[in-house]
């Protein structure tokens, strides 16, 4: 796999990620079942569960035939808890690192999941047109606040009357901004669904009426054709 040299300071959000593979396999228990999962080097936490991850799984509210997407999945550890919980529903993971993707198609299939697809592209590019009853994110903070306030602008478009966003955060990558963001901009109301180790679980409910209509301020979508922007796996 790809053995180049590794570069100096790679983000995890790196499309191409050049650090050397160093796969490593974990488990967790999720609702009396043991997952397995294949990490890597050059993806976000791909030493184990980030404890924001952990604590996001913990309080995701699914319904048994709910849409969901996983933006930003990582090597897939929520999409595949999604599905588990969703068995009548269908998720779909993306991430912009195409290794993170490939793993999360691996561990897709590792755990038997047959609801779920895994796609590669940025932000909601994957899944233009297309809504869901939930988004969960662990996002990915260290784009910049612009580019989260983004995402969130477009996530309530991409939302199903009645559907929620559910991202996690702790303080120093300023989730309570987010919070107050949300609280000032979101169409439905905003909860926190848990705490813990200084992260915190928000959901932002659409309201039954007005997914569509998204926050006061939302982009306009971008005219980039579909077929441009969406790439399956593998
Ligand atoms: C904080 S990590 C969370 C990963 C995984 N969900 C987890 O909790 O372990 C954020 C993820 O978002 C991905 N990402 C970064 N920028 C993105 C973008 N613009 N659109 C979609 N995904 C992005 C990163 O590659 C990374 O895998």
């Amino acid at each position: 796999m790809d053995d180049e040299p590794r570069p100096v300071a790679e983000p995890y959000w790196a499309e191409r990620p050049r650090s050397r593979s160093a796969p490593a396999e974990r488990r967790f228990l999720y609702r009396g079942e043991l997952l397995t999962f294949v990490l890597d080097a050059g993806v976000f936490s791909g030493h184990g569960l980030d404890p924001g991850t952990g604590l996001l799984i913990e309080n995701l509210r699914v319904g048994e035939t709910d849409r969901i997407l996983d933006l930003g999945c990582g090597w897939g550890a929520v999409g595949v808890a999604a599905a588990k919980a969703a068995p009548r529903g269908h998720v779909v993971l993306t991430d912009v690192n195409r290794r993170a993707a490939r793993l999360a198609l691996e561990n897709v299939r590792r755990n038997r999941v047959a609801n779920a697809d895994v796609r590669v592209g940025a932000s909601f590019d994957p899944v233009e047109g297309e809504r869901f009853d939930v988004i969960a994110t662990n996002p990915p903070y260290r784009i910049g606040r612009e580019r989260i306030l983004d995402l969130l602008r477009r996530a309530s478009g991409h939302l199903n009357p009645g559907g929620r966003l559910v991202m996690v955060g702790k303080g120093s990558q300023g989730i309570r901004f987010y919070q107050e963001w949300l609280e000032r901009n979101w169409p439905g109301p905003v909860e926190v669904l848990g705490r813990g180790s200084g992260y915190r679980v928000l959901e932002a409910r659409s309201s039954s009426s007005d997914a569509a209509a998204g926050p006061s301020d939302a982009s306009p979508p971008s005219s980039r054709s579909r077929a441009a922007r969406r790439s399956a796996m593998p």
